[in-house]
């Protein structure tokens, strides 16, 4: 598959998202997503799963450095002590000796960045993680946060989709060398039912599903679908078989729209965004 390079990772162009999967269920579509052609594997502490994400893939009888794995650390492990405490903790839940990416999953106005990034950085120092980077923050908390970090900052995750306007969080990420890696690319299923990229699909004989996720990936921005369906995996794989035209692209840009964030800050008064 495809890679994104930033700072030395080398992080598959398309990933599953396993929030909300849980249990057998979890097992299972990891393991099937893998077999499929994923490479790319998005958990975090807060998700509940790293369990069964780590046994999924090691169902799956794929060698550890085939496939890419993220956690994040929740928002209130964030101090130093804590942090490296709770990455022990999601190491012995996945069962592997280390991820290849960590973020910060939150900043937390109640913990200095220096803190959360400092720790950040020893993990990566400590090879535990492979690579680091951070998650839900603005423009002026990754400027902070590159002025802190001894280590490189691979990744921002964002949340990412055809109605949300993330231009300037992207400049500000591509101007630090990071990959960007989209939650909610789907934009938790209000996609499917969109006329336009039902359209654009339908000239390609593809689903909006995957026009959305080729107007990432089209963009260089890493898609982490979630589906509880073993048949969306393969649908959403094959998005990167789909190219968008720039008129396309363009005409997909206009969907952009105020008020398009799905998911808030997990204690929402402490953060603007
Ligand atoms: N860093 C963060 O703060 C953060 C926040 C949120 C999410 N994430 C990560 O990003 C991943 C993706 O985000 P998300 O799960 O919130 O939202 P999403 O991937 O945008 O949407 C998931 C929803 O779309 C549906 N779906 C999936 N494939 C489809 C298809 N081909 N056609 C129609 N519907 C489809 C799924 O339903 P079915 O299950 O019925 O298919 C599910 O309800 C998460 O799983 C998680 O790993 C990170």
């Amino acid at each position: 598959m495809q890679v994104v390079e930033s700072h030395g990772a080398r992080i598959p162009v398309i990933g599953f998202g396993t929030m909300t999967l849980k249990q057998e269920l979890c097992i299972e579509l990891v393991e099937a997503a893998l077999h499929l052609g994923y490479r790319h594997l998005d958990t975090a502490q807060n998700y509940g799963n790293e369990r069964e994400v780590g046994e999924g893939l090691r169902a799956s009888g794929f060698k550890r450095e085939e496939i890419f794995l993220t956690t994040k650390v929740w928002f209130n492990r964030l101090a130093a002590g804590d942090f490296e405490r709770s990455v022990d903790e999601s190491l012995e839940r996945l069962k592997l000796p280390f991820v290849d990416l960590l973020l910060i999953h939150w900043p937390n106005a109640q913990i200095p960045l220096a803190q959360s990034i400092g720790a950040l950085c020893r993990v990566k120092r400590s090879g535990l993680a492979k690579h680091i980077g951070v998650a839900n923050f603005n423009v002026a908390m990754l400027e902070e946060a590159h002025k802190l970090a001894s280590e490189p900052l691979a990744c921002l995750q964002i949340e990412a989709h055809p109605y949300l306007d993330q231009t300037k969080i992207i400049a500000a990420a591509r101007r630090h060398g990071m990959a960007v890696v989209a939650y909610c690319p789907l934009a938790r299923g209000k996609v499917p039912g969109d006329e336009t990229l039902q359209r654009i699909g339908r000239a390609h004989g593809k689903t909006p599903a995957q026009v959305a996720l080729a107007y990432l990936e089209g963009q260089r921005i890493i898609p982490i679908p979630r589906t509880s369906k073993r048949e969306r995996l393969a649908e959403n794989l094959s998005s990167l078989e789909l190219s968008l035209s720039a008129a396309e692209m363009a005409e997909i840009d206009k969907l952009k729209r105020p008020n398009a964030r799905i998911v808030s800050p997990p204690q929402a008064p402490q953060w603007d965004s």
